[in-house]
């Protein structure tokens, strides 16, 4: 699909439907109102009629048959004293989604105003790219579910050059998610390690990327005996895909973004219960996002040194597969006591963590869909964000705070590394059931060292079993915005400098 941007105004622009916003609250104003009076006073008539209220991705459809537009989807924003830019996201995809399922190939959609031009257009873009995308990948009968190929974005009041560098980034940002989504639905027949690898050396060189795939041999060589670990089980041969962007060859800061691939997670002789297990496709979304970013990254061209890791296996219960009690040697030569082999994620981002430094990061953020408790914790709401550095989290969560993905703090108490100390070895792979996802966290912080790093546990949020007004159900492109916004921030920006750099988490409790 493309994006374009347009001077015209809504009351005269030629498409096959035109979207407009309308705020809870009634009155019908801004572009709205000029909309209205073409088409008769319709727009308020829907709204006096209660047929719609404004509310955050509400719609009513009025037919103008007469007017260029043909006809008007009116899409609720909320209250407007709370809108903000991602918003818009939401209000694209909203309106790609109901109208690309009625047969509309050409949309043409009105800002609100008052916002950020440019990110007010990049996030209207992404929406409606992400709103695009088709699930139905394995069907043998062609059913596009959304029809759409041409969305306008109108520039009204804004800044023409302004509105054209959002849509442009807002494109890339759109299709990166699509891609990180696609991979995801994959099934994991299809989308084995191998494939991963295959995806990343391909958005790899499409954006222009360096890409290095690991096979078990040198990973043997390396010393990652814990990724190795959790791929004996299985047939598939693990991969660790590296892409690398160079932004800022005079710097030697490096970010690395880590994501679990794993293609698919049984459980391994841990096995979990059947019910949803066919979800465990999806428990490659990390690593996915990874390489959907690494291909956003490379096409934005921000000015600074990324590395994304893609460490990828299976976790199957094949005769040679790890068992309870066993212990592996991980890559800085930690020994960790398998207690429960559904614990698998921790293991192969263990010696990818390892090689993101031995490459030289010099700040790190890992995605995973790590673990259930996260789920029990935040619900599908938000994803856990832990870390080892107060100045860089404290940053992240300002980057973060509307990018269409929510991220919530979660501590990482020395408590944590306490309930992870193994009888036998250095680590174990479970801390028990309580705080899972920290302890979790705190086995990561183990092979990290003293580099900056942020993890993020994605087990909610990278995939929703329900469809909403904006976006089809399945896998959300959670992280690739997150990790986007961290590398043009860090571009941008720069490191963070003040406030302290060690977290309190040594404050003591009873
Ligand atoms: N991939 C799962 C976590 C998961 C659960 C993701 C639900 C998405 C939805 C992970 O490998 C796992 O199995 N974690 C275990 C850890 C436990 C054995 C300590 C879990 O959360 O049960
Ligand atoms: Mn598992
Ligand atoms: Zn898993």
């Amino acid at each position: 699909m493309q994006v374009h941007v347009s001077n015209d105004a809504a009351t005269s622009v030629v498409t096959g439907a035109l979207a407009v916003p309308v705020f809870t609250g009634g009155a019908v104003d801004g572009v709205a109102a000029e909309v209205d009076r073409v088409v008769g006073g319709a727009i308020a008539d829907v709204i006096a009629s209660g047929e719609i209220t404004g509310k955050p991705n509400e719609t009513s459809l009025v037919h103008a048959k007469d007017a260029p537009f043909k006809r008007v989807l009116v899409v609720g924003l909320g209250e407007r004293e709370k809108l903000t830019a991602s918003a818009l996201a939401k209000y694209a995809g909203t309106a790609v989604r109901y109208l690309g399922k009625r047969g509309t190939t050409s949309i043409a959609i009105a800002l609100p105003d008052g916002l950020d031009a440019a990110l007010a257009a990049s996030f209207a873009a992404e929406g409606a790219l992400a709103a695009t995308i088709d699930t139905t990948l394995y069907r043998t009968e062609a059913d596009k579910p959304v029809v759409t190929t041409d969305v306008t974005i109108l520039a009204g009041g804004y800044d023409r050059a302004a509105i054209e560098a959002g849509v442009k980034r807002g494109s890339i940002l759109g299709e990166a998610v699509n891609h990180a989504r696609v991979m995801a639905l994959t099934p994991a027949n299809d989308m084995t390690p191998t494939h991963m690898a295959k995806r990343a050396r391909e958005l790899g060189a499409d954006a222009g990327l360096e890409v290095d795939v690991l096979d078990e041999k040198r990973m043997g060589e390396l010393g990652m005996g814990s990724l190795l670990g959790v791929s004996r089980g299985s047939d598939e041969p693990a991969t660790l895909s590296v892409m690398t962007y160079k932004g800022d060859p005079s710097s030697s800061e490096t970010l690395a973004l880590v994501g679990k691939g794993l293609t698919f997670d049984s459980g391994g002789i841990s096995i979990k219960p059947a019910e949803n297990m066919h979800e465990m496709k999806y428990d490659m979304s990390g690593g996915a996002g990874v390489i959907a970013a690494m291909w956003a990254i490379g096409k934005l061209r921000p000015k600074l040194n990324v590395i994304g890791l893609v460490p990828s296996s299976e976790n199957l219960p094949g005769h040679r597969a790890m068992k309870p009690g066993d212990i592996l040697k991980a890559m800085n030569g930690k020994t960790i006591e398998v207690i429960n082999t559904d614990a698998e994620g921790r293991l192969i981002l263990a010696d990818a963590l390892c090689y993101a430094r031995k490459l030289g990061a010099t700040k790190i953020v890992d995605a995973a869909t790590l673990t259930g408790a996260c789920v029990i914790a935040l619900g599908h709401a938000a994803s856990g964000t832990m870390s080892n550095d107060e100045r860089f989290v404290t940053r992240f969560l300002e980057v973060v705070a509307d990018v269409g993905e929510r991220y919530w703090r979660l501590p990482l108490y020395p408590d944590f590394d306490t309930q992870i100390k193994s009888d036998i070895a250095d680590l174990k792979n479970t801390g028990g059931r309580p705080g899972g996802a920290e302890t979790a966290g705190a086995f990561l912080k183990a092979f990290v060292g003293e580099t900056p790093w942020i993890h993020l546990d994605v087990a909610g949020t990278a995939y929703l079993d329900s469809e909403s007004a904006y976006m089809a159900k399945g896998p959300t492109g959670t992280p690739v915005r997150a990790f986007v916004n961290v590398a043009e921030d860090l571009a941008k920006n720069g490191a963070p400098t003040n406030g302290v750099a060690k977290t309190a988490a040594a404050a003591t409790t009873v």
